[in-house]
């Protein structure tokens, strides 16, 4: 829930033949992010995994998928293990775009992150399960979600209820847009 003192994953982009000469475009605390091709007028990123949360987010068979979540185009394996324990996996994903300052998927997020740091607040003697009951919160409390928005934040109750992940809603760069505008959760789960 620290949304400032963010330690980034220290290690080196894993040596694999896909990743040779490809320049890092992203790093967080346990991903690392790295440009694409363009295949079909649609760019692509590899995304080099450390969290199994996050790996289950973007491979598991019942994962959220639909408007507001990333496409994944291949799951290319693993490459070596992470300073974290986990093995990496590279995963081939649409490229994001950060948020912009204004405009509608930046609104939306905005109240997202607000309201789910509210919630949070509201339910935080429940300690581990607080993010979990806070996200629940922002499902069943009238906010003015698009269905579509309202649909995504209840999918992603249930992935976090099944594989043991905990929302990330907070952090302003684990919501991500298409260049279209579409408001996509890009990261919005880690692991307990
Ligand atoms: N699909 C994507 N396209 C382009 N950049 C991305 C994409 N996903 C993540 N990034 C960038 O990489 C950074 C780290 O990715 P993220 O998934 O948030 O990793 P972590 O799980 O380590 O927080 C993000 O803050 C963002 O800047
Ligand atoms: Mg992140």
């Amino acid at each position: 829930m620290d949304t400032t003192n963010q330690i980034l994953l220290p290690d080196p982009i894993p040596d694999h033949p896909l990743l040779h000469g490809r320049p890092e475009i992203g790093r967080g605390e346990s991903s690392i992010v790295v440009d694409g091709d363009v295949v079909d007028g649609q760019e692509r990123v590899f995304k080099i995994l450390s969290s199994p949360t996050d790996y289950a987010y973007y491979t598991a068979p019942d994962r959220p998928t639909g408007h507001h979540f990333p496409i994944v185009y291949a799951d290319h394996g693993t490459a070596g293990r992470s300073s974290r324990g986990y093995p990496f996996h590279i995963i081939e994903v649409e490229k994001l775009y950060p948020l912009p300052c204004a405009g509608e998927a930046a609104e939306v997020a905005t109240k997202i992150s607000t309201s789910y740091f509210d919630a949070c607040m509201a339910w935080r003697n429940l300690a581990q399960d607080m993010g979990r009951i806070a996200l629940h919160h922002l499902t069943v409390t009238p906010m003015g979600w698009s269905d579509a928005v309202k649909d995504s934040l209840q999918a992603l109750e249930i992935f976090s209820t099944e594989y043991g992940a905990l929302p990330d809603l907070i952090k302003a760069d684990n919501l991500m847009m298409r260049k279209d505008g579409t408001l996509v959760f890009s990261d919005p789960v880690f692991m307990e």
